[in-house]
């Protein structure tokens, strides 16, 4: 089980601001993904500052949202967060495998960019299973760290290769494969996989490859003193990495694209 400890971005405001920018970039896929009717009763699981929970409940207000995070710090976070853009929704500190509810208490149980962050998803997608009811959903979405770029570049392929090693003993950042055979052994029915990918090029409307590309260095460079120490790798090299992903839409003909994992399943 991943501690909080280990949680690759921390548990800081800027991680925080971060987590609600990047669900609003997302928003049109959670919401037109996930959708819920009046009254069901949806669970977040790894809810971090609410910034989902709050999509999910400007887009469906008669859901009953209730959230979950390992750290106190992101439900001190979701509070505020939910209570200023006046979202109702239950959120408690408490670990994804030991969830605080009885058998069967939901239609829907949600990860966004979670299960990444774990060493061990079976017994977390066990514990998802007990608590739907029977027949209810479970919806995951995440990310494939091999993002693909034009044109390609050894420094960028560099930092991208070790941020998918500054995962291990944190999590899995090739996760986004596995997740259809996690899911049926964890005991789920009528699983689906399907992708949401994204490719961004230059001179496409609203500087969306700067936004894209920007998005990406933003939760890399924080980390690059840690894995340099880590993995006792030149420092310089990874910082390389991070300026040439700000400056590639900078570039003639650039884009970058890469793939997002939706799993869809019945408990
Ligand atoms: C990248 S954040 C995603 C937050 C939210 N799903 C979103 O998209 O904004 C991952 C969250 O999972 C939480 N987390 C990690 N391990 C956990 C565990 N074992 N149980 C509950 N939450 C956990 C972290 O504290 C963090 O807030």
């Amino acid at each position: 089980m991943t501690q909080r400890n280990q949680y690759v971005h921390g548990y800081d405001q800027r991680e925080q601001d971060r987590l609600i920018s990047q669900a609003d970039h997302w928003r049109a896929m959670i919401v037109q993904h996930t959708p819920l009717h009046a009254g069901e009763r949806l669970l977040e699981v790894g809810c971090g500052a609410g910034a989902v929970l709050g999509v999910l409940g400007k887009a469906y207000p008669e859901a009953a949202l209730h959230g979950i995070d390992i750290e106190p710090a992101q439900i001190a976070a979701a509070e505020a967060h939910l209570a200023a853009i006046g979202v109702k929704a239950e959120v408690k500190v408490a670990a994804a495998g030991q969830l605080p509810w009885a058998d069967g208490s939901f239609d829907h149980v949600f990860f966004m960019w979670m299960l990444e962050h774990l060493t061990e998803h079976d017994s977390v997608l066990r514990e998802a299973r007990r608590v739907l009811k029977p027949g209810g959903t479970v919806h995951i979405t995440e990310t494939d760290y091999n993002f693909v770029t034009h044109p390609p570049s050894a420094d960028f392929a560099f930092l991208m290769e070790a941020w998918r090693k500054h995962f291990t003993g944190r999590g899995d950042a090739l996760l986004a494969r596995k997740l259809g055979p996690l899911l049926l052994r964890a005991g789920f029915a009528n699983v689906k996989i399907g992708f949401s990918g994204f490719h961004n090029y230059a001179g496409e409307a609203n500087e969306a490859l700067f936004g894209m590309a920007n998005y990406h260095a933003d939760y890399v460079e924080p980390e690059i003193e840690a894995i340099a120490a880590e993995q006792l790798v030149n420092v310089q090299k990874l910082r390389r990495g991070v300026e040439w992903l700000r400056a590639l839409a900078d570039q003639p003909d650039a884009s970058i694209s890469g793939t997002v994992y939706r799993a869809t399943a019945t408990a």
